[in-house]
Formats: C-alpha cells, sequence, structure tokens
C-alpha cells in the first residue's frame, strides 16, 4: 500500500475549493506517455498552474499501470527540478468503471479517482459510487462521480447518445454517496468527432456546434452551491491541428470539439476540473505527421517526438492561460 501523499501528489479538496470561489477551472489533462507527461508538468510549472495529469484504464493497458504511477512520482520530482518549489499535481484514475479498479489504484499512489457508473440504473450508480468514497476517504483519497451519460468514445468508454445530467437528481446524489466532485453531462462529449456536420450551423465558413446546455448548468448550481462540478469531453478540436493532419497525410473528416467561448464561460461557474485528452492527442499527431513528411529521412524518435511534446505544451498552455484561467493559482502564489 502506497499513499499519495509520500510521493508528493495532493488530491483534489483544497485546488477545487480554491477553484470554485475563484472562478476558474484546473485544467485535466489525460497522459499516456513520456512525452505527455513531460509537457503537462513544463506547462503547468511555466504558468503556475495546479494540474491533474489522469490516467484511463486504456492508459493503463497501453503503458502499464505501474510505469504511470511512477511516472506519476517522476512528474512531481521534475516539477521541482524545473523550479516549482510547492507543485500541486493530482494522479487521477479517469472513468473507473468497478470498485476493484479504483481500489487498485488507491492502493498504489492515485489521490484521485473517478467511479462511472453513470451507464448503470440510479440505484446502482449510488451504491456503487458510496462503496469507492467509503474506501478512498479512509486514505484522504478524492472521489469523482458522475450523473448523466456522455456520448462519444474514449478508450474503452463508449456510448451512442447522451443524456443530460437530471438537476433533481444531484442532492440525493451527492448527499447519499458522499463524493467529492460530480460529472455532469450538458452536451459536451468524447473524442474528435463531438458533433455531426448536420448538427451545427455553418458561421463564416465554421462549423458552430450546438451551445452546452448552460440552463442545465446553472440548475445544478443552484441546487448544490459551491459543489465541484466536473466537464468531461472538452477538447476543442482545434482546427489548425486538424488542418495539418489532413495536409501531411492523415484524414480526419468532419472534426468537430467544444468551442473555447463555452468552456471559459463554464469555467467561471461551479466547473472546476475539465477534462482534455483529444486536443493533446492531435497537437501531437499533428507535429509528428508534419515533421516525417518535411524530414523523410529522420528515423529517431527524438527528433519527431520533440516536436510533438513542443506542440503539445504550447496547446496546455494555451488552455490554461486563455481558457481555463489557472495560471497562477497555485496556493504558494495566492
Ligand atoms: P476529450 O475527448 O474531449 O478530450 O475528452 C476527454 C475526457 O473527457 C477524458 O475523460
Amino acid at each position: 500500500m502506497v499513499n499519495y501523499k509520500d510521493l508528493g501528489l495532493v488530491n483534489t479538496r483544497e485546488m477545487f475549493k480554491r477553484a470554485v470561489a475563484g472562478g476558474y477551472a484546473i485544467p485535466a489533462f489525460n497522459f499516456n506517455t513520456m512525452e505527455q507527461m513531460q509537457a503537462i508538468v513544463m506547462a503547468a510549472v511555466e504558468t503556475k498552474s495546479p494540474v491533474i495529469m489522469q490516467v484511463s484504464k486504456g492508459a493503463r493497458n497501453y503503458a502499464n499501470a505501474t510505469i504511470l504511477r511512477y511516472m506519476a512520482e517522476g512528474a512531481v520530482a521534475y516539477a521541482k527540478e524545473l523550479g516549482c518549489e510547492h507543485p500541486e499535481i493530482v494522479l487521477h484514475l479517469d472513468h473507473g468503471d468497478t470498485f476493484e479498479l479504483c481500489k487498485d489504484c488507491i492502493d498504489m499512489g492515485f489521490s484521485s479517482v473517478m467511479i462511472d457508473g453513470s451507464h448503470l440504473p440510479y440505484e446502482e450508480n449510488v451504491a456503487l459510487a458510496k462503496k469507492v468514497v467509503d474506501y478512498a476517504h479512509q486514505f484522504d483519497v478524492t472521489v469523482e462521480a458522475e450523473l448523466g451519460v456522455l456520448a462519444g468514445v474514449e478508450d474503452e468508454v463508449s456510448a451512442a447518445e447522451s443524456h443530460y445530467t437530471k438537476p433533481e437528481e444531484v442532492i440525493d446524489f451527492s448527499t447519499r454517496t458522499g463524493c467529492d466532485s460530480l460529472a455532469i453531462s450538458i452536451g459536451t462529449s468524447h473524442g474528435a468527432h463531438k458533433f455531426t456536420p448536420e448538427q451545427c450551423t455553418l458561421v463564416n465558413g465554421v462549423l458552430v456546434p450546438p451551445p452546452l446546455a448552460f440552463d442545465i448548468l446553472h440548475e445544478i448550481e443552484t441546487k448544490l452551491p459551491g459543489f465541484p462540478i466536473v466537464l468531461h469531453g472538452s477538447s476543442s478540436v482545434p482546427m489548425d491541428e486538424v488542418n495539418t493532419i489532413n495536409q501531411f497525410g492523415g484524414h480526419l473528416e468532419a472534426a468537430i470539439g467544444i468551442p473555447e467561448e463555452q468552456l471559459r464561460e463554464a469555467s467561471k461557474s461551479a466547473v472546476c476540473k475539465i477534462n482534455i485528452d483529444s486536443d493533446s492527442r492531435l497537437a501531437m499527431t499533428a507535429a509528428i505527421r508534419k515533421h516525417l513528411a518535411e524530414h523523410p529521412g529522420d528515423f529517431d524518435p527524438r527528433q519527431y517526438l520533440k516536436p510533438a511534446r513542443e506542440n503539445m505544451k504550447k496547446m496546455y498552455i494555451h488552455k490554461i492561460v486563455n481558457v481555463l484561467g489557472s495560471d497562477g493559482k497555485l496556493a504558494c502564489c495566492e
């Protein structure tokens, strides 16, 4: 049994409290590789932002659970080496689907876990979330649960249709489960194809997706004042990255994300954690495709992974500073 505190990690409780009060959101970036981890840490240190590094079940299968855990421990040491004396780094399980998986992560040093029972009947979702909370809280590990279903595909999580969170359920759910934060469904979805072109309106040659259901978000905020809310599926799928991918041999059709203005607006509310994975994948792929197309003789992975890491770092910094507003929000800076 390893406690996250011994690894220099923190849970989400204090940072969420400050984010809700301060009207900004903490970035939750998924990682699978060393380059993603390095880019996340460099961006967080440069902007003096707290950060959530999250690992999905797919990431655990790809990179190995133990390796990812040591990478998070390494992330804390790396942040200090880069000059950040008191980094606030959370190691979070994204979309845990069983009690056993959550327990396994808690036992190996995660500081936060998500138990996603959103696809289950309501009472089963409550029971599963409560079981995870009861275990996690013994070790001061924070728990995110979910109400409502997001559409889209991400690693092993997929749903054909979304179901918005029902505001009338949130008080009962948060009280009975004791969860520390609640992921809600208000129109975001996983992946790089969040909307079909038919769902969008063409404005000045750009496809604009339907707005998020801010009325539902505000109703939830009214019912649970100050309670930390989480938005999954919040990549904005930047067109310049999609165009670079397509220009250099890729084929991404109708890739559409959440406009950044809407995420900026959500960050000012009780939404205090915003999940971004696809944008990192796009930034990495675009840089690698461009580099290899322009340097066909290169075969040393460092030659193409270095620009990929730079491009991800640029994207993470942009999200932190221009979208979520978490720059300069380390406890030691405030
Ligand atoms: P995106 O696919 O929009 O990046 O969402 C990631 C996510 O919600 C991880 O849980």
